[in-house]
């Protein structure tokens, strides 16, 4: 069995996704742990309730962003992860975290990759009149959202739309291709080459990803 470890920072509505497919879909994964960087989040209480580890790690603690992530990583590799999911993590990384789990991390991010990197990014695409959405999965690099492309998937923009609206729209696809992608991640059909690349069963998938309409 595969063992997965999520990082959150808040409502964990992805995480919840990566659990419930571990019972259908993701059959040699689990999710063994998942770490936070905000106490009493939502997301925790979903790792509980799976029966994972679930840990808060306060960054006030630490003088450093290296020194987080150091002892981060020490805590995080107790369960020998396979694979690293971000989850909406909403904290940068230092290169040697990284680094470390170059090629077994991943996140996904709400744009169509690589427009929009950082934040805000539906006010972003509705202020400018984008017809058009959508959220990408990616490989885990130095740059920030910068990492190879896996899979995306897109949404429309109603004229109508709000932040809110959007974000629910978003999200449902979120839900609908994390799990697959950690999926395939699980079962090895996925491969990182060189920091920019990314094969899936072999072939080089495309600077959207895998099939990306
Ligand atoms: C997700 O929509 C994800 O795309 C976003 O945070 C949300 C977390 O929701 N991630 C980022 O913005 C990373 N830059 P969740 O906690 O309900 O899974």
């Amino acid at each position: 069995m595969k063992s997965i470890v999520v990082l959150v920072s808040g409502n964990g509505s992805n995480l919840q996704a990566i659990i419930d497919a571990c019972q259908t879909q993701i059959k040699a994964g689990r999710v063994t742990a998942v770490f936070s960087n905000k106490a009493n989040v939502f997301a925790l209480e979903r790792a509980e309730k799976a029966g994972s580890a679930a840990h808060f790690l306060d960054p006030k603690a630490f003088d450093t962003r290296d020194a987080f992530d150091h002892e981060l990583m020490k805590q995080i590799d107790e369960y020998k992860p396979d694979v690293i999911v971000l989850a909406g993590y909403m904290r940068i990384l230092s290169g040697e975290f990284v680094r470390h789990y170059m090629g077994r991390m991943i996140n996904i991010h709400p744009s169509l990759l690589p427009k929009y990197p950082g934040l805000n990014t539906y006010q972003r695409a509705i202020h400018a009149g984008d017809e058009e959405h959508g959220t990408s999965v990616h490989f885990v690099t130095e740059q920030l959202d910068g990492g190879p492309v896996i899979l995306q998937a897109k949404v429309p923009i109603f004229d109508e739309d709000t932040v809110e609206t959007l974000t629910a729209r978003v999200q449902t696809q979120e839900h609908r291709i994390y799990p697959m992608v950690v999926k395939w991640l699980v079962e090895e059909r996925l491969v990182m080459k060189d920091g920019k690349e990314a094969y899936l069963d072999g072939n080089l998938l495309g600077m959207h990803g895998y099939a990306q309409e």
